[in-house]
């Protein structure tokens, strides 16, 4: 996948397949699978690192793991989330900040909203970064959207996300992301752009689909929001294995002479 693919996909109606990833290891897998794009998304804060809310994804953070997905994952198209406030400085502040993720081996960076943002999007791209965006639920902005709730319920709320995604396209995103927003909006916004839209939450009539890794893999045992669907029994699974080592050790049949030095 290239920059230049986003375009043709939605002329072609082809899907565009994206998964979050954060490290060396996952990378490494994913590099090997048919997925699209690997996004070092802000929600590690909640899901490796186990914050209540994704706020507390640093620069810093994400710098360190989008460079460990980089490593891992060198065929992918690799997006770089810009964390809470970094894009929300100075105009040369947050040129910097979205080049810090770009040196770090991301292809584009994503950043979350409209409503103050389309200029900065314009330099960006005008600065050599592509930029995607980001509408319906941004959990970024969770303090003033009071929960991870179902965004542009009412018509007027719709109406609104409708403007802004027409207003990031205009200021030069190459693509968009729809979260927790109903199907049918989905469909509308989706039809209205040029550019794919990737929904989570949005219904099956957005250009392409992301999930969580951990969600999709069903690591996060309690966590069963509708919009996602669990591939693997990986919590089970995992914490299986685990136990069966435990046995094994225990039991003294591992290690084994197959996994013991001899001389
Ligand atoms: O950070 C993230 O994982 C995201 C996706 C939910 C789109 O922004």
């Amino acid at each position: 996948m290239n920059i230049l693919d986003f375009e043709k996909r939605k002329l072609n109606q082809q899907k565009i397949s994206m998964v979050t990833c954060y490290d060396y290891t996952s990378a490494r897998i994913l590099s090997e699978t048919s997925v699209d794009i690997l996004l070092v998304g802000d929600s590690l804060a909640m899901t490796l690192y186990g914050f209540e809310n994704t706020l507390s994804a640093t620069l810093d953070i994400m710098q360190l793991h989008t460079k460990a997905v980089c490593r891992g994952a060198k065929n992918k198209f690799i997006l770089g989330d810009l964390p809470f406030l970094t894009y929300r400085k100075s105009m040369s502040e947050n040129i910097s900040n979205a080049g810090v993720l770009m040196q770090a081996g991301a292809h584009a960076v994503k950043l979350e909203g409209a409503a103050g943002n389309t200029d900065l999007i314009t330099r960006l791209t005008q600065s050599g970064i592509p930029v995607m965006g980001h509408l319906g639920l941004t959990p970024q902005s969770i303090a003033m959207l009071g929960g991870y709730k179902l965004q542009g319920k009412t018509a007027s709320a719709a109406e609104v996300l409708k403007r802004e995604a027409l207003l990031l396209q205009e200021a030069g995103c190459f693509s968009l992301v729809l979260e927790c927003v109903p199907a049918a909006l989905g469909k509308e916004i989706t039809e209205s752009l040029l550019i794919p839209t990737i929904g989570i939450g949005a219904g099956r009539f957005t250009d392409g689909q992301v999930l969580v890794f951990q969600d999709l893999l069903g690591l996060n045992k309690d966590f069963k929001p509708k919009f996602v669907k669990t591939f693997l029994n990986g919590f089970e699974q995992i914490k299986n294995s685990v136990d069966h080592y435990v046995d094994e050790i225990n039991s003294g049949v591992f290690p084994s002479d197959e996994h013991s030095y001899q001389s």
